[in-house]
């Protein structure tokens, strides 16, 4: 008896288990919108409106640069940028 009401209460909270797994990030879907929104207008495809040496739409740009360091985002300095509180160092 014990047992059934194992698997009742397993079956039972599975799916609440389920729900509340993050969705997993997706790049195009949640970052390429902020960075197109905010960072392109400095750092994206066209070259007359580009104020920096870094590109954001290229994905080579930011690892080229060391801009995004994988794996380690305390070294990658568009982090540091994004996380800052400083209205001057964007
Ligand atoms: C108003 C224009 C402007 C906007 C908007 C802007 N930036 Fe920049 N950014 C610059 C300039 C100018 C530089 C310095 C020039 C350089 O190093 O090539 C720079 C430099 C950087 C650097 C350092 C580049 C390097 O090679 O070390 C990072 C990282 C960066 N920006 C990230 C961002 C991110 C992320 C956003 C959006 C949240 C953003 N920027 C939005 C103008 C801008």
């Amino acid at each position: 008896m014990l047992r059934i009401a194992c698997l009742v209460l397993v079956l039972a909270l599975a799916p609440v288990a389920q729900a509340a797994e993050p969705t997993p990030v997706d790049f195009s879907r949640d970052v390429l919108p902020v960075l197109s929104d905010y960072c392109f207008q400095c750092h994206g495809p066209d070259a007359n409106s580009r104020k920096a040496k870094l590109r954001l739409d290229d994905k080579a740009s930011p690892f080229d640069r060391g801009v995004i360091v994988p794996g380690k985002p305390k070294e990658s300095s568009l982090v540091e940028r994004i996380t800052s509180t400083d209205p001057n160092f964007v």
